[in-house]
């Protein structure tokens, strides 16, 4: 039985940056028996050489010659078919594949006879913590969105006195407290600023205490209790979504900087802010929207620009993990490289996957989709 092969492709998707493999997880999966293949300058965005990979024990090659032969092609974003034809029939590709966004690649990897691993599926759950690639690439998105709204922001975040005078500290409002908001509220925390934050689900309120930050929420209307259904967040009643918006109005008008981070899995980003409410905040007031690729938290926003409106900028980035690429990739790397090890079969040199994470994350099997959330 020969060592199965791994491949690593550069990523294609227009503005990506990062790489699903570094030259710490090379070393590890050959140290599990595999074989690797790195495209030529896949590292590259992500400060990776391909000397790098190459002294970790990986084949350098082009596209082609890298995926021939391949029994599992790893990716951040799921490859087009197209790129794949060289890979053994069956093949598995673990990579985010955003299923509900782009059904027509989940489709045609289903033709092609591919195994789709959807890394956005991988379920909550405390073993599988560190094969998720939602959380560690929303902690970093979190970091992020305050770095660049502090930047365009045209005061400091922390109070300073000076022989000039005091600068008073920013108000920093983070409006959903999941896994990006949390690192947010730190962020700003860090940076001396005094934080508020509001979400739906009332278990965050601590968390939000926690961090030294002041919780706002909806009293008048119930939330969700505890974290959800596999702490995921559902659609509000309309009840609750005017006395949030109520909430929002009184609060919004006193806050410098605003981070909104609300997703809901499988729909649009619920809105979050409208056009009015912005109205009311002081000119030089930034909104960064993490949302804004899933439809936008905040009315108004575009992806990767900067939108005035009423004196106050509005921004947020399509991919804001590709904006820090080689801590972003390094640890997508080890939530793969943890996936797939969790697996590993000493006997066969290959992963297999278990009912549970392997049910929740396979999109498409022997021809067909099988996952049941597509069906
Ligand atoms: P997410 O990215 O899906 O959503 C971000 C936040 O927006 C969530 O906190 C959600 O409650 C909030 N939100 C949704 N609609 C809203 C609205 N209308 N107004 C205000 N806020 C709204 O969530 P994320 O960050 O992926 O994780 C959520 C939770 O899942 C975490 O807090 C954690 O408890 C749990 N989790 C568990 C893991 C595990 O056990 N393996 C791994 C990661 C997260």
């Amino acid at each position: 039985m020969g060592a199965i092969r791994i491949a690593v492709l550069k990523e294609r998707a227009a503005g990506e940056t990062r790489v699903a493999a570094s030259p710490e997880t090379v070393k590890k999966f050959i140290a599990l028996g595999a074989s690797f293949a790195v495209e030529q300058g896949a590292g590259v965005a992500a400060s990776v050489s391909d000397e790098d990979y190459a002294a970790a024990g990986a084949e350098i090659l082009p596209a082609d010659k890298a995926v021939a032969g391949a029994d599992i092609v790893l990716g951040v974003q799921a490859p087009d078919v197209a790129l794949l034809k060289g890979a053994k029939p069956g093949a598995w590709v673990a990579a985010t594949f955003d299923p509900f966004g782009q059904r027509a690649r989940v489709d045609a990897y289903a033709a092609a006879g591919l195994e789709a691993l959807s890394m956005e599926f991988m379920p909550r759950i405390t073993r599988a913590q560190s094969m998720d690639v939602l959380s560690s690439q929303s902690n970093l998105a979190g970091y992020k969105a305050v770095l660049a709204a502090a930047n365009l922001y045209g005061r400091a975040l922390p109070m300073m006195m000076t022989a000039a005078g005091t600068v008073s500290a920013a108000k920093v409002f983070v409006m959903g407290v999941g896994v990006a908001g949390l690192q947010a509220i730190a962020t700003a925390r860090r940076l001396g600023a005094q934080v508020s934050a509001t979400d739906v689900r009332s278990a965050t309120k601590e968390q939000i205490q926690s961090l030294g930050a002041k919780p706002v929420f909806v009293e008048s209307v119930a939330g969700i209790e505890g974290e959800g259904a596999g702490g995921y967040a559902t659609e509000m009643s309309e009840e609750y979504q005017k006395a949030q918006a109520e909430l929002v109005s009184s609060h919004i008008a006193k806050q410098d900087l605003v981070i909104t981070t609300a997703l809901i899995p499988g729909r649009a980003a619920p809105r979050l802010i409208t056009d009015a409410q912005i109205a009311t905040m002081r000119p030089g007031s930034v909104i960064f929207d993490l949302a804004v690729a899933q439809g936008g938290n905040v009315e108004g926003s575009v992806p990767d620009q900067v939108v005035t409106r009423h004196g106050v900028h509005i921004m947020g980035y399509s991919n804001t993990p590709a904006h820090l690429p080689a801590d972003a990739s390094a640890l997508f790397s080890r939530n793969l490289f943890n996936f797939l090890s969790a697996f590993w079969d000493k006997e066969q040199g290959k992963p297999v996957l278990d009912e549970e994470i392997g049910n929740a994350v396979r999109l498409t099997q022997g021809g067909a989709v099988v996952s049941e959330r597509l069906k």
